[in-house]
């Protein structure tokens, strides 16, 4: 019998920066098991207030951490025979032991918090890395009312639901949203779409502005500019949990005004417009099909742009030859476009 076909026939994980839990979520001494890129991973917080990643399987007799372990000092015990793993992996204690085996060592990660959420670098070759965080917006958090998050399982590859904000004719057909205008830019590594549209809530026509910043292949955001009276931000976090399914997390931030209450009014006008459009979408993202050579027209928008920036993150395939793009500049500096 044939095996069955992919869904995609692209590759199922890339490599970059990618949000996998929130800082309110993870507490001194706190564990959570983190199941991304179709692996266990254990993230924890030491008594001194720093993040670890490290796999969560320990390398003795195979008890996964995030399982009854728990956070002593600053590293993991394992549930099983108490041994201790510090945030480089390494064995640092086991209790009725003279001599700790040079192999009593896990896989560990690079973590970053920023702005509240906590990031991962992931590559094949599981690497850590120096290299910064790519620019995100610079913004004080305390300007901000206390930041509303969701977080989604869906059946969808991450390269479609960034390629949503580039799908201009999407917005009408399934938002209900005026045809945007989409005006298209790359700055460095970063992709950006500005985009201009309307829609007719409560009576009314309600004009908008999204910049939408495709940062990373498992991170972007939206930052809007000019809503009535405030501006806001939604973080847009897409990590696979395995070769199936994407973890989608969003994290909402409402600029605080000078009159009392309206951010909130606003971050709760903004979370049901979100939920609204993000249920209609999710609807046909889990059973949609893929097409990598899509029959498309003139009024389509910058689909096949945004797949040309997004694979240059895609990790190496082991039948294909050592990439040189990888992380290049793939659309070269470009002026604004209107592609609708
Ligand atoms: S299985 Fe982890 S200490 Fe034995
Ligand atoms: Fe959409």
């Amino acid at each position: 019998m044939d095996a069955p076909q992919s869904r995609y026939d692209i590759p199922a994980y890339t490599e970059g920066w990618f949000q996998i839990a929130w800082t309110k979520d993870l507490g001194r001494g706190e564990i959570k098991k983190v199941r991304q890129f179709g692996r266990d991973f254990t993230l924890f917080r030491g008594q001194d207030g720093k993040v670890g990643l490290i796999d969560d399987v320990c390398p003795h007799l195979g008890a996964h951490f995030s399982e009854g372990g728990c956070v002593k000092g600053n590293a993991v015990r394992c549930p099983y025979h108490a041994w201790e793993f510090d945030r480089d992996g390494a064995c640092v204690n086991i209790p009725y032991a003279k001599k700790i085996p040079k192999k009593a060592q896990v896989g560990s990660y690079t973590v970053v918090e920023k702005h509240g959420l906590i990031f991962m670098y992931r590559d094949k070759a599981g690497s850590r890395t120096d290299a910064p965080l790519p620019p995100i917006h610079d913004f004080h958090v305390g300007d901000y009312v206390e930041a509303s998050t969701y977080e989604f399982k869906i059946r969808i590859h991450g390269q479609d639901i960034m390629e949503n904000s580039v799908d201009s004719p999407h917005f009408a057909a399934v938002h209900g949203h005026a045809m945007p205008t989409n005006a298209f830019f790359t700055e460095k590594d970063e992709l950006r779409v500005d985009q201009t549209s309307s829609v007719h809530r409560f009576g009314k026509t309600l004009h908008f502005k999204i910049e939408f910043h495709m940062v990373e292949p498992g991170f972007h955001y939206m930052f809007f500019p000019e809503l009535p009276g405030g501006e806001a931000f939604v973080f847009s976090s897409i990590v696979p949990v395995d070769e199936e399914f994407t973890n989608h997390r969003l994290t909402l931030m409402v600029k605080k005004t000078r009159i009392p209450g309206y951010s909130k009014i606003l971050q709760r006008f903004i979370t049901w417009q979100m939920m609204k459009t993000y249920k209609e979408d999710m609807q046909i993202w889990e059973h949609k099909e893929y097409h990598s050579r899509p029959v498309l027209c003139d009024g389509d928008g910058s689909i096949m742009k945004l797949r040309k920036w997004y694979a240059q993150f895609f990790e190496p395939q082991d039948d294909a030859p050592p990439s040189t793009a990888k992380r290049s500049h793939a659309l070269g500096v470009v002026s604004p476009v209107q592609d609708s």
